[in-house]
């Protein structure tokens, strides 16, 4: 169990390619430094529902899954201290994301940047704004929110593409708290910007869409072969080079300490050649990798192995999602008959769990309010008011906490059943 100052962060890989150092120096190796915190507790999952989005050839994504999780356990990650799953393992993902598609607008996915990018490319080229364009692709914000949702995270470590997914998740969580009482956790992105962009053979941002990547277990061969062929400029051997601009010296500061930076540099002033250069970024990159090989290989020759450590990490998150999508499907009404059918007006009140105000007028013909209570207990009764939108306009005021509006109906509520509770009630409600 976890306690209630438990940070949770979570985080979904999609399954379409093979991990390369990008990947490695921007996602898995912080996770995995991350994932050994006290005081917090670890979600990553293979995200390979958000996979079909983009890849529909079915060896590819088999494939893909079994290369990531093994290099995530390559790298260190610890299967039994961390939540490691496949998202399609967990049947209440898809089964949530339908609860969440039911409270999204569907104006504000139509503002996703994934979508919308889409949108604008077949509108520059004049084609039907939606060609080629799947449900699947506009829905990725909700899958991904109950991805988010379900396990109640609190940190979501993502790069700057994904922010606006994860205030997207946010605001559906705010939504269907709004409507069925507070089940979700609000999660906030983290963007850690100390974390490197790596960039790619040609300079680029390392990245599979730009065919510019050095596959992370590749044979060191291979990796030896690419490596000599990052960009660089023309200068000679003896000339003086720049670190500036350069992909070579970025890439070994990713990997190097600050001191082997510093040698680095200071041989580039003093004119080293660019393959003496690159036989030093390849030394260092080896020197990390090289253990993490062995485990990988083992791990990616043993696809059983691996299936088993997916289902022990799917029992796992399946123990915290089954009991919360029971929670959720009772929130909304989707209820077994035989218990408690048909609840009642109480339950309409405490499932907002904010007190409310409710008007009505009296036999002198003027109009009043009441604040009641989460349970509909009255908290305090206004004095009468010639017309209702007076009424209206003094709770608005109230809601939004405005001083003067407090202080007229300061002298009801300190006639009041419980002044505490009325001045406690005004403060919920204008957060
Ligand atoms: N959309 C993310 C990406 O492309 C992957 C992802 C899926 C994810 N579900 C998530 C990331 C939930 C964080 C949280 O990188």
């Amino acid at each position: 169990m976890s306690s209630p100052s438990t940070v949770r962060f979570l985080t979904g890989i999609t399954t379409t390619g093979t991990p390369h150092l990008g990947n490695y120096v921007g996602a898995i190796r912080p996770a995995v430094q991350a994932s050994r915190r006290a005081g917090t507790e670890n979600f990553y999952f293979l995200a390979d529902y958000h996979a079909l989005i983009k890849c529909d050839e079915p060896a590819r994504i088999q494939r893909s899954t079994l290369e990531i999780a093994a290099c995530w356990l390559a790298a260190g990650l610890d299967a039994d201290k961390v939540f490691f799953y496949r998202q399609s393992d967990i049947p209440e993902i898809p089964e949530l994301t339908w609860l969440l598609t039911c409270v999204t607008g569907k104006g504000v996915l139509n503002r996703a940047h994934a979508y919308k990018a889409s949108v604008d490319k077949n509108t520059a080229a004049g084609n039907d704004p939606d060609a080629d364009v799947t449900a699947g692709l506009f829905m990725y914000p909700v899958l991904m929110a109950a991805d988010i949702l379900m396990f109640k995270a609190h940190k979501i470590p993502v790069g700057r593409d994904q922010v606006q997914h994860i205030e997207m998740a946010r605001d559906m969580a705010q939504s269907f708290n709004h409507l069925y009482g507070e089940h979700f956790v609000l999660p906030e992105a983290a963007v850690d910007e100390s974390v490197a962009m790596l960039p790619g053979l040609d300079g680029r941002k390392m990245s599979k869409s730009y065919d510019n990547i050095i596959p992370l277990f590749a044979p060191p061969a291979q990796i030896r072969k690419q490596i000599a062929g990052i960009v660089t400029d023309s200068r000679a051997p003896g000339e003086p080079k720049e670190v500036e601009g350069s992909a070579l010296f970025q890439i070994y500061q990713a990997f190097a300490s600050p001191q082997e930076s510093d040698a680095l540099r200071k041989a580039y002033a003093e004119g080293i050649a660019w393959g003496d250069a690159k036989q030093w970024l390849f030394e260092r990159i080896d020197r990390e990798i090289a253990p993490m090989r062995e485990r990988y290989e083992a791990l990616a020759g043993n696809p059983a192995e691996l299936e088993k450590i997916l289902q022990h990490g799917a029992e796992k998150a399946r123990a915290r999602s089954a009991p919360f999508m029971a929670e959720l499907r009772h929130a909304v009404g989707l209820r077994n008959l035989g218990t408690g059918a048909g609840a009642g007006k109480k339950e309409k009140a405490a499932r907002a769990a904010l007190p409310v105000f409710k008007q009505y007028r009296e036999a002198d013909g003027k109009f009043y309010f009441r604040l009641l209570d989460v349970d509909g207990a009255e908290l305090m009764q206004s004095a009468g008011f010639e017309s209702p939108k007076e009424a209206g306009q003094l709770i608005a005021q109230l809601k939004q906490g405005d001083t003067a509006a407090l202080k007229q109906v300061a002298a009801w509520w300190r006639s009041a059943r419980n002044p505490a509770e009325v001045m406690q009630a005004f403060a919920e409600m204008g957060n």
